[in-house]
């Protein structure tokens, strides 16, 4: 595995350790809001402060920080705005530690409430638990990037907008109605009795005494295993528990009549039939806009010999109060507040129970009409248990948030990828072309050979230059004249759209040569080029392979860039030797050069057989020595030399045949001779570069 690998598994292995933490965490929070508003109560209460924040204040905060952990993790799996998302993970996580440290050091709360009531963790636990997510949302925070995403940034606000709708929905549904998974003791089906049981063979509470006694007027504490003689005098004892036993899920549930205080705790749970119980921790804060609903139960409950009772842990004048009001006339008992907190999240909250089984819960928002008591609750649906209605819930979540945001998922996946492979494809088209543009210049040059007197010379050049001026060609053009016309050309010549260049110089610095003229005079006429290696130099003045070494060394040295013309004869082609020549005329001139001083050489492959002879080589035939030629330069040179190289073709190229050889890939322009020498011709060579 690779480092990078290695690096981006653990940074995406911190980012789903804390979505599905955060998700988990959020999403029970959420859908128990009053859970977690009466936790919020209890972390106040600690710090003495519960009595200056509202309810209603403590209630939003539940809801807003359920949903703010579920959000944040829904984005940190999906990767959704990653830089953001790390940084508040980990401000939250600081925090969170903060105050788990507290909680474990001072244990002000027994639970810390971090994923509900649905699992629980000591307050040590918690701490442990923070400290591994801390370390989790600093990797993720470091190297937000790394988290591979889910869905494209342009798609990222479907996911934000319907997770958030879909929080905020389950948390209101939950307060309106009940928390959508119960995970209390007194969930339906539960057996209260059972909850309250403590299985035989389980752990124990352990207690420790100790014994002070003394002797001599000296007092001394004493165990059990160390009981002192008769000769000490008891003074006193101490018993302090020192372990837990098992505490049952249910263990402080009791209720007793108000008024006689009798326990009928036993009576309630032991009973065969059907009873209901309302449920209100304090009626004085209890909603009453279903008061006629329930007396009607109660009404029904009498009729048809059912036991109603309202279990509150309010006090006398409280209950009546409640039964001035809404004229009640069901029995009232006394239940630890807490204890009916837990049983049932709404206040008052309707309880069905039968030989102590929880059968049905109802918020008072939910509560059943008339039609559903119209008869007897041994024939009526709502008197047996519903039907498992965790499973309907799971998959009505999935239904309604999971699949939609997987469909959602998968068609963002495939139209990203698809949107890849086309940017990947057009950037490559782009960089190749980019390249042939940038590294290999196009070029094509005009050889005069010697043509043209003065004057003409001039006209032919001047009318090339205000051509080109007036529309820019497509490709480097250069013109390579007699000597004699340079300088005046230099003159009036537009450089940067036109090159000028010699056909020749020679192979001596200076000096006593005459009819000679050197590279370093070629430059002072204002040249930038010069071709060396014509076919025709090299056969009418016996120019050898080392004296064309001389005259390179000698331009390049004078910065002038070479035009190097290479090429077999009619008979090498026809003894097909065409390769062994063009390499043996590079090794024998050009393959001693630095790669810096190859690289201001310009190659033009020239047939001997098609120089002036109107045969063409035809554009298959110079592609392949072409890509020979090339071939040989990255041999030599390396591969990004070759491919810089700029490589003409020469010999009776014009207009016509032009496009098609350009048009070949190792083919970077032309070396023109015959048609060069009229304006209209070479640009219509020119041109070819437009098509
Ligand atoms: P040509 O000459 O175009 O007249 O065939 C080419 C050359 O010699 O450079």
């Amino acid at each position: 595995m690779t480092k990078k690998v290695l690096k981006y598994s653990v940074i995406n292995l911190c980012r789903f350790m804390l979505a599905i933490t955060f998700i988990l965490s959020g999403f029970v929070k959420a859908v128990d809001p009053l859970g977690t508003q009466y936790k919020i109560g209890d972390y106040l209460e600690a710090l003495h402060i519960a009595s200056y924040i509202p309810d209603i204040l403590t209630l939003i905060s539940s809801i807003l920080l359920s949903s703010l952990e579920f959000c944040l993790g829904v984005f940190m799996l999906f990767a959704i705005r990653r830089h953001i998302v790390s940084k508040i993970i980990f401000v939250f996580i600081s925090i969170m530690t903060v105050i788990t440290l507290w909680i474990a050091i001072a244990n002000p709360v027994s639970d810390c409430g971090c994923f509900g009531d649905a699992i629980k963790l000591t307050n040590w636990e918690t701490f442990i638990k923070n400290i591994i997510l801390m370390a989790a949302a600093v990797t993720v925070w470091k190297y937000p990037l790394c988290m591979v995403r889910f869905i494209s940034k342009s798609n990222q606000w479907i996911v934000i907008n319907y997770t958030i709708i879909f929080i905020v929905f389950i948390s209101g549904y939950s307060l309106y109605d009940l928390p959508q998974f119960d995970f209390r003791p007194y969930h339906i089906g539960a057996n209260i009795k059972k909850g309250m049981e403590i299985p035989p063979g389980a752990k124990q509470p352990k207690f420790e005494n100790t014994f002070i006694m003394e002797k001599n007027g000296v007092r001394k504490e004493f165990k059990l295993d160390n009981y002192p003689d008769s000769t000490w005098k008891f003074i006193d004892s101490k018993t302090v528990q020192i372990s837990e036993g098992y505490i049952p899920p249910i263990h402080d549930f009791s209720i007793q009549k108000v008024g006689s205080g009798e326990d009928i705790t036993n009576n309630i749970l032991g009973d065969k039939g059907y009873t209901f119980l309302l449920i209100s921790p304090h009626l004085e804060t209890a909603d009453d806009s279903q008061l006629d609903q329930i007396n009607q139960i109660s009404e029904y409950c009498t009729d048809n010999g059912y036991k109603f009772y309202c279990l509150t842990a309010s006090t006398g004048k409280a209950i009546n109060r409640w039964q001035s009001i809404t004229g009640a006339e069901y029995s009232f008992c006394n239940t630890d507040e807490t204890t009916l907190k837990t049983i049932i999240r709404s206040n008052p909250g309707l309880l069905l129970i039968k030989a102590g089984t929880i059968i049905r819960k109802w918020s008072h928002n939910t509560l059943p009409d008339e039609k559903q008591f119209s008869k007897p609750l041994e024939h009526s649906e709502i008197g047996t248990m519903p039907k498992d209605s965790v499973t309907g819930k799971i998959l009505k979540i999935i239904l309604w948030y999971v699949l939609p945001l997987m469909v959602l998922t998968l068609a963002d996946r495939t139209w990203a990828w698809s949107r890849w492979v086309k940017n990947k494809e057009k950037s490559n088209k782009i960089y190749q072309l980019l390249k042939r543009k940038k590294m290999r210049k196009k070029i094509v040059a005009g050889n005069w050979k010697m043509n043209m007197n003065l004057q003409d010379g001039i006209a032919l050049a001047k009318e090339l230059n205000d051509t080109f001026t007036a529309e820019k060609p497509n490709c480097g053009v250069i013109i390579c004249t007699p000597f004699i016309h340079l300088a005046s050309i230099a003159q009036f010549l537009n450089q940067d759209i036109i090159g000028l260049g010699a056909e020749n110089c020679a192979d001596k610095v200076k000096g006593a040569y005459t009819g000679e003229v050197s590279a370093e005079m070629v430059k002072s006429t204002g040249a930038q080029y010069v071709v060396l290696g014509h076919s025709e130099r090299r056969s009418y003045y016996n120019e050898t392979p080392a004296i064309l070494k001389e005259k390179v060394q000698l331009a390049l040295d004078n910065n002038l860039k070479v035009i190097f013309c290479i090429g077999e004869s009619k008979e090498e082609r026809e003894a097909n030797r065409q390769n062994e020549v063009v390499k043996a005329e590079l090794d024998g001139s050009v393959f001693d050069l630095s790669a810096e001083d190859f690289a201001k050489i310009v190659i033009a492959y020239e047939p001997i057989w098609a120089i002036g002879t109107g045969l063409t080589a035809t554009s298959d035939q110079a592609e392949e020595i072409h890509a020979y030629i090339r071939n040989c330069i990255a041999d030599k040179y390396g591969k990004q030399v070759a491919e810089d190289t700029t490589i003409l073709y020469g010999g009776s190229c014009k207009a016509s045949n032009a496009p098609e050889l350009f048009a070949k890939p190792d083919i970077d322009g032309g070396l023109i001779g015959g048609a060069s020498l009229k304006a209209a011709d070479f640009k219509g060579i020119i041109d070819a570069w437009k098509k």
